[in-house]
């Protein structure tokens, strides 16, 4: 692909991990292990974002952390005694489990200094991701492996050049979880035009119910929509504030409104039912786990 004057044509080949979080709502579980490290079923979330992005073709992979939080990291070194134990075992499936871990991307690390927002934490990115545009992939939530939605989110952002979020619908009565977009239709049933972004609305003042996903295609020029973006919704430097500027300048939105299954594990409740619906999934494990679970919900198990 050849890049225009426009900037256009140019997939990105990098993604952000804010993973900075506290992560007070899994206290004390997170006190000393970083979320992004809690396990759903044999990996940890943050493994699944990195295979996310790794199957969309994107294997540089900056992770923006906290104190506290370089174990995230280590997760995706290599472990030279490990391996040689299993290989010494015989244990060839684990090994390759364990290897594939350092061979999914390039991994990069920078530090969020101070939790002053999601917007602050992206631009944290700015000197290794320069003027390219870049995926944002949020550590607490991934999409099913099945139904992608990189792939055509990076693919929209190279063809338009601007910004291009993922959507998802959600109850009215939640709107005040996420940042919510007003749209107008396209030619395309699930690409639509984005004409207005807000930050955690209450319903009332929600104009849909479409909510931005964790997932964010974006052009370098949001740097400097960052550095110029005052506090906002809940006293912290938002993401969507900097996205609503450069779409004031101009800049063309899009969305993709996604159909698929979002695992959300930022929460108590999501964690546990993302654990649920890819333990069932499981090609070792998953029937045995069904049948105790259904014996389970039956109420003939204690
Ligand atoms: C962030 C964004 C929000 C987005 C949400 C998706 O909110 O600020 O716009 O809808 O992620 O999960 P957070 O969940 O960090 O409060």
């Amino acid at each position: 692909m050849t890049t225009n004057a426009q900037g256009t044509g140019k997939r990105a080949v990098k993604a952000v991990i804010p993973a900075a979080g506290l992560a007070t709502r899994f206290l004390p579980a997170t006190k000393a292990v970083p979320k992004e490290l809690l396990p759903v079923v044999d990996r940890p979330v943050l493994q699944y974002i990195v295979e996310e992005a790794a199957a969309a073709g994107i294997t540089d992979v900056l992770l923006v952390t906290g104190r506290g939080k370089t174990s995230m990291v280590d997760h995706f070194d290599r472990r030279p005694d490990v391996e040689q134990r299993l290989e010494e075992k015989g244990d060839l499936k684990r090994l390759e489990a364990v290897r594939r871990t350092s061979e999914l991307a390039d991994i990069y690390t920078c530090r969020q200094g101070e939790p002053l927002g999601l917007g602050h934490a992206v631009g944290c990115a700015a000197s290794h991701v320069g003027d390219n545009p870049f995926a944002v992939l949020l550590g607490d939530e991934f999409v099913d492996v099945e139904q992608p939605l990189l792939p055509s989110m990076l693919d929209l952002q190279a063809s338009t050049g601007g910004i291009v979020l993922a959507l998802l619908e959600v109850p009215t009565e939640e709107t005040s979880r996420y940042g919510i977009a007003s749209v107008e239709k396209t030619a395309e049933s699930d690409i639509v035009k984005v004409t207005g972004l807000v930050e955690k609305p209450s319903p009332a003042e929600a104009p849909s119910n479409l909510a931005v996903l964790g997932r964010y295609v974006l052009p370098g020029t949001i740097f400097d929509a960052i550095a110029d973006t005052k506090p906002g919704a809940g006293g912290e430097i938002q993401l969507t504030d900097a996205m609503a500027a450069l779409l004031s300048a101009g800049v063309p939105v899009h969305g993709i409104i996604y159909r698929g299954h979002r695992y959300d594990t930022g929460m108590p409740l999501g964690y546990l039912q993302a654990v649920v619906q890819l333990a069932v999934k499981r090609p070792d494990l998953g029937e045995e786990f069904l049948a105790w679970l259904t014996e389970f919900v039956g109420g003939r198990q204690g």
